[in-house]
């Protein structure tokens, strides 16, 4: 079976004061999907974008001609608002940190009536048992293999054991319902580690210094190539 392997830079390393241009650009360079990191500096110690701005990349993110996934990863708490606000906002997969939300189950839900899809983000120590009973309302979970709040910081190993634990877990979900949910690592991935991640069963990568802090002559497509190519 092949599988169909998503790349997805992480604007938080972008050029924000051409933030329209750098998502286009990404995406006609190779890129797959748009990750779109939001910290409140309160869950996180940082502050990024809201709302407003997805709406205003909206129309920037494109990949062939049609809407490219818009991927917005909250790091906030509470969740609830937030999360309502992205679905009208243009967001297409809305995750969050379990224990930034105090009824994780009705957080799934909101995101999902709200039409998006909807994941949840498991910390480095986060254990993955959390997943067990709210598997049905979820089509991704994200792994972090950084402490999250911060780009540019290195990869934590031990994030490639609990990717294998967490793969088990959703092909037996999978073999039960025939329903796939994606499993994305964020944080630390390089050319040099996503093979190695995508061997403990990640298929969804978020990188956002290995992709825009690479920029040279071809803009983004040497290195949205190389990704690829160590991903064959
Ligand atoms: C960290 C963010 C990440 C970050 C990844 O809290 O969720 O998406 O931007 O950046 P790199 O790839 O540089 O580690
Ligand atoms: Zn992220």
């Amino acid at each position: 079976m092949s599988i169909d392997y998503k790349i997805a830079p992480s604007i938080l390393s972008a050029d924000f004061a051409n933030l329209g241009q750098e998502v286009s650009n990404v995406l006609e360079d190779g890129a797959d999907w748009i990750h779109f990191d939001v910290m409140d500096n309160h869950y996180v110690p940082n502050l990024t974008i809201g709302p407003d701005i997805c709406k205003a990349i909206r129309s920037y993110a494109k990949k062939d001609g049609k809407d490219a996934i818009i991927d917005v990863h909250l790091m906030v708490k509470p969740v609830d608002e937030l999360a309502l606000m992205f679905t009208k906002s243009g967001a297409d997969i809305v995750t969050f940190h379990p224990e930034a939300s105090n009824h994780v189950d009705r957080t799934l839900s909101l995101i999902r009536e709200g039409g998006c899809q909807s994941g949840l983000v498991l910390n480095p120590s986060t254990p993955i048992g959390i997943l067990d009973h709210v598997l049905d309302k979820i089509d991704m979970v994200l792994l972090m293999s950084v402490n999250p709040g911060f780009g540019g910081q290195s990869f934590i190993p031990e994030t490639l054991n609990k990717a294998k634990l967490v793969r088990a877990k959703l092909d037996e979900y999978e073999a039960k319902t025939s329903r796939r949910i994606r499993l994305e690592v964020d944080g630390g991935i390089k050319v040099e580690n996503i093979k190695e991640a995508a061997n403990a069963g990640i298929d969804t990568f978020v990188s956002g210094s290995g992709v825009f802090g690479k920029k040279d002559d071809s803009r983004y497509k040497n290195i949205l190539d190389e990704f690829r190519k160590a991903l064959k």
